[in-house]
This record gives structure tokens, C-alpha cells and sequence, in this order.
């Protein structure tokens, strides 16, 4: 689910999020950041409404101290939850309780010069390469994000040690498997949506995760 730049600018904060949870988006540094966090819980709520029907104001997107989590209604409270911003863009994904999913947004553009050598293997580079100018850097970018964020866990290493394999590079719309050294591998979806690249990763408990 994403909420683009004109969805946020049209709705009424009030109506979708809870006093606390304005007052949260209102503390970020700037104004950009404020806009950033709205637009993230925006996406959230907007996902829960149409996947459960869930009022927006029915509970709250509070925080681990890093990952988003859902507080103060038992049927969503279960799932897992992530969000993303990129550029006014809201994005948000769910997984059934026994998953982790990390969402990611990227705003296609150019990329800073050094980011595919300090982020990207060779291989991947290779991939990457099949889309045109900096968009395959971008897309492999915010998967290796979205998969960060299904670990729900800090990360204090090289971005290269998230190794992606697109099924069909080239692609606008496909799958992924991504693979963290010594972890479980994980599935991942991303698609083209506008000027953003939109990336979703899954880690699984069941398999150890
Ligand atoms: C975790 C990380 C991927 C988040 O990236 P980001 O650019 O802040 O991501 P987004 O703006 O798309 O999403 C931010 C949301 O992700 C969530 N989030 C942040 N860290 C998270 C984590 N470790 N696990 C799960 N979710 C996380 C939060 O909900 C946050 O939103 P909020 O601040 O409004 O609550 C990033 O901080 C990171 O550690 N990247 C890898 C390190 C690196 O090398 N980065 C530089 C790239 S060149």
C-alpha cells in the first residue's frame, strides 16, 4: 500500500490519526520529517482500513525503539508491520504474526555518485544495470532496506553483506530472493510505482529466523 504525496496532502490528519500520535509525527526535527512520519502512518492506516477494516483511530503505530508496532487492538496487535517514506511518499506492508516484513520506498533519481560501488556486489551491479541509468541502483537499494527493516534489528554492516538475486532483472515489477550471510534467506516483491520503486521483503520464523 502506498500514499502518495497528493493522497497525504488531501486527507485530514485528524481523521486518520490519534492526537499522540500527531503530537509523535509533530516532534520529528523538520518539517520534511514531520511530512515524512504522517505520511508513513497514513500509509499504515489506510492499509489496515482496507485489508481488516479497521478504523484508523481503533489503535495506534507506536515503535519497538526501531520498527513500527501496532498498540491497543488485540487483531491487529498479531501482525507484522512496516513503513517506509521516500520523498512525501507513504508506504506500508503487513505479514501474518509468524513473518517479519520490511517495506521499503525509494524515489527514483539520481543516486549519489559512489552508491553502487559502496552498496552494490559486482553481480548485483550487473542487475542493476539492466534497468536504465541510476533506477537498477535504487531498486536494489530499497530492497536490500526492505530487508534490513524484516530483521527488525539494528544493522552495523556493509550493505553488500544483503546479497539480492532478481528473478528477472530488467524488470519493473518481479521477485527477489535475499540472502543475509549465516541467516535464513528471504522472498521479496518490489514493483515501479510512479517515480518510486516500492520493495517488500518477508523473513520467516517458521525457518528459523
Ligand atoms: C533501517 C534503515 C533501512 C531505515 O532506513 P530509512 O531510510 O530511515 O527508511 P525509511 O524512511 O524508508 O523508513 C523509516 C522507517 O523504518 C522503520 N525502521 C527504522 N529502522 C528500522 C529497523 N532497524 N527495523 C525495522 N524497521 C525500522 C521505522 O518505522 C521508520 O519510520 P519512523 O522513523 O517514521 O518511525 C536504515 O536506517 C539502515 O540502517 N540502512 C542500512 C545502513 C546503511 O548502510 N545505510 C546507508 C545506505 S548508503
Amino acid at each position: 500500500m502506498t500514499a502518495t504525496p497528493a493522497w497525504v496532502a488531501a486527507q485530514d490528519p485528524a481523521r486518520w490519526l490519534t492526537a499522540r500520535e500527531r503530537a509523535r509525527c509533530d516532534a520529528a526535527p523538520s518539517a520534511r520529517r514531520q511530512a515524512e512520519r504522517r505520511a508513513g502512518r497514513l500509509a499504515v492506516k489506510r492499509l489496515l482500513l482496507d485489508a481488516f477494516g479497521v478504523a484508523p483511530l481503533a489503535y495506534e503505530v507506536g515503535t519497538d525503539g526501531l520498527a513500527p508496532l501496532l498498540c491497543g487492538w488485540p487483531e491487529v496487535t498479531a501482525i507484522s508491520i512496516s513503513l517506509s517514506h521516500s520523498a512525501g511518499l507513504g508506504a506500508a506492508s503487513w505479514a501474518d504474526a509468524g513473518e517479519s516484513v520490511g517495506v521499503d520506498a525509494q524515489h527514483i533519481r539520481p543516486a549519489h555518485p559512489g552508491l553502487a560501488a559502496r552498496a552494490l556486489t559486482a553481480r548485483e551491479r550487473e542487475q542493476a544495470g539492466r534497468l536504465p541509468s541510476d533506477a537498477g541502483t535504487l531498486l536494489l537499494w530499497a530492497l536490500k532496506e526492505a530487508a534490513i527493516k524484516a530483521r527488525r534489528r539494528a544493522w552495523g554492516r556493509a550493505l553488500r553483506e544483503v546479497v539480492v538475486t532478481l528473478d528477472a532483472p530488467g524488470e519493473e515489477a518481479g521477485t527477489a530472493w535475499i540472502e543475509v550471510a549465516g541467516e535464513a534467506e528471504m522472498r521479496a516483491w518490489y514493483g515501479r510505482q510512479g517515480d518510486w520503486w516500492v520493495a517488500r521483503a518477508v523473513a520467516s520464523h517458521r525457518h528459523g529466523f
